[in-house]
């Protein structure tokens, strides 16, 4: 006989809009709402509030993406603008591309390794960057935009890699010169206290930060300021130095660096490597 746990994991993974999550992160939520003392219905209903709140406000039509492979050739950009327009991240970055990765890559020049976490579909980004690097490794709760992005690094015939992880305790093998935090800061932080500055503390040297400066559907005021004075209190906490920070586009963009006496350190040493490959 299955366990409440169990049954709850089974249904919300089975139902249309929740069968490409990451079950590890399904588990975790429905340990977190059984606490509240939830059961039952009422239990599935909040597991799947969390998660349209974390995952499917975001994810507009891009559950239904696709690549233009055959356009790849021709015009690496087209062939992924139509999937990141689909995206509620990446649609807005579309009229900034040019701006908004020159930015970023003002502040780290040429990176050789490059992390992306919560990478929604940013990986089809690559055409907008100014050179490729050697390595890219993306990570991300939702199978469906970690599939796209596999399939889009083979027909690059690079050897990056996507994997689908929770990025509250995957830990990235080795470092990296450059660590991607976009638009995942204040969700990784509501979704358990401390995560903002233990993502802050991976063993990265530089690392572009984005908060919104509006809230989706754009009804709510004053995001602008809060997420500044949010990001501006984690960066003086985490001891990194804040190169720049910027509005391009409906994003602030922070860049920030690892200072000498801080190199090597994380608090992530003792955090889990579980992921899977979707
Ligand atoms: C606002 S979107 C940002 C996507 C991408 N970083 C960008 O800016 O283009 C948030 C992303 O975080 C992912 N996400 C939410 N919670 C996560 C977690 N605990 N671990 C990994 N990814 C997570 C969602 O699936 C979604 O793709």
């Amino acid at each position: 006989m299955s366990t409440q746990r169990e049954e709850t994991v089974r249904q919300v993974l089975s139902s249309k809009n929740y069968r490409h999550i990451l079950p590890e992160t399904v588990e975790r939520i429905v340990d977190e709402e059984s606490k509240k003392g939830r059961t039952g219905g009422e239990l599935t209903k909040a597991v799947k509030a969390v998660l349209h709140r974390d995952w499917g406000v975001f994810a507009g039509s891009s559950a239904k993406a696709r690549l233009d492979t055959a356009a790849m050739g021709d015009d690496a950009r087209a062939a992924v603008t139509a999937a990141l327009q689909s995206h509620v991240s990446t649609a807005p970055r579309l009229a900034v591309m040019d701006e908004f990765w020159a930015a970023v890559f003002a502040a780290c020049p040429a990176p050789a390794s490059v992390w992306d976490c919560a990478c929604g579909l940013n990986p089809l980004c690559l055409p907008f960057w100014p050179a490729l690097p050697a390595r890219y490794l993306a990570w991300d709760i939702d199978g469906k935009a970690v599939g796209l992005a596999q399939d889009y690094f083979a027909a690059l015939g690079r050897p990056y890699e996507a994997v689908c992880a929770d990025a509250l305790t995957f830990v990235p093998p080795g470092d990296a010169d450059l660590l991607l935090l976009f638009e995942i800061l204040p969700v990784a932080e509501r979704q358990q206290k401390g995560s903002a500055l233990r993502l802050l503390s991976l063993p990265a040297r530089h690392f572009a930060v984005t908060l919104p400066t509006r809230s989706v559907g754009g009804r709510r005021a004053g995001i602008a300021a809060f997420n500044e004075e949010l990001m501006d209190s984690w960066a003086a906490q985490s001891g990194l130095a804040v190169i720049s920070k910027q509005i391009i586009g409906t994003e602030w963009l922070y860049l920030l660096r690892r200072q000498d006496h801080q190199k090597g350190e994380s608090d992530y040493a003792t955090g889990s490597t579980c992921f899977y490959r979707a």
